[in-house]
């Protein structure tokens, strides 16, 4: 049954025009990201991604709404978790009110139903909402695995949007309750070193990495020159096991 929601979104006008301005290339690219997804959803046996980055503005929030856009559009239930506090932009992204969102129902402010904006028939978001100062202490509340659990009950796909790995610790604690964890890497952007410290924080917290998806990558196959950025194979701007 679907969440009633008191909050309305843009619905179809957003998207058919965030599809009508991208260029073909890239929807592709977001295709293929889509199928590698589902298989490793598939083989993680859950609904929920985690999408993080080592660092700040390297595209986790772009690549998170547009992955759950794409999922979206196989009439799948989708819902995208705006769950960066300190530096929300989901709902800037897809244009809406971030009045009431995620931190409110942690911190008992507000329901499910309060916060949930239907987008299209099959994607909802739920932003970030009120400024808290202790997200990491409400991710790791009960509260939010409650949350998590209600989605589940809801939506085939479950897209959480996260904050940077290397500078706050939210995500490593928002991946250990996630079902399945990828990494955007910016190319040209993301150094080695800074990649190999995320990877390693999740390593001391046996998270397993599911895939890592090189963003801006121009969609040409090979490898980066180690030392000025990274050296990760990747085949249509990502890379699944
Ligand atoms: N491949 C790309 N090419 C050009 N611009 C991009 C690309 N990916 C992201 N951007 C731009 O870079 C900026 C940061 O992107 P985005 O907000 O998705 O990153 P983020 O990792 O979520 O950042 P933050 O750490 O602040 O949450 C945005 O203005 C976005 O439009
Ligand atoms: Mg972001």
């Amino acid at each position: 049954m679907a969440i009633k929601s008191s909050k309305k979104g843009s619905g179809e006008k957003i998207i058919n025009s965030e599809l009508n301005k991208t260029p073909f290339a890239i929807v592709e690219s977001y295709k293929n990201l889509r199928t590698n997804l589902i298989s490793i959803m598939s083989k993680a046996d859950g609904k929920i991604l985690a999408i993080s980055s080592p660092n700040a503005a390297e595209g986790k929030s772009t690549t998170a709404l547009n992955i759950a856009i794409t999922l979206s559009q196989l009439n799948k239930k989708v819902v995208i978790l705006d769950t960066d506090s300190r530096k929300p932009s989901i709902h800037k992204k897809a244009k809406l009110n971030n009045e009431k969102g995620c931190m409110d129902v942690l911190i008992g402010d507000a329901s499910l139903e309060d916060v949930v904006i239907h987008y299209n028939n099959f994607l909802d978001v739920i932003t970030s909402g009120s400024k808290v100062k202790n997200p990491s202490e409400l991710f790791s509340d009960v509260t939010f695995d409650n949350l998590l659990e209600q989605l589940e009950e809801h939506y085939d796909f479950i897209i959480l949007d996260t904050p940077p790995i290397n500078i706050v610790s939210d995500t490593l604690i928002i991946a250990q309750k996630s079902d399945a964890f990828v990494m955007v890497i910016r190319a040209g952007v993301t150094k080695y070193e800074a990649f190999e410290y995320a990877y390693d924080s999740l390593k001391v917290l046996d998270i397993e990495l599911d895939g890592v998806i090189i963003n801006g990558s121009g969609g040409k196959g090979g490898y980066y020159s180690r030392g000025k950025y990274n050296y990760y194979r990747y085949s249509n701007n990502s890379y699944g096991k």
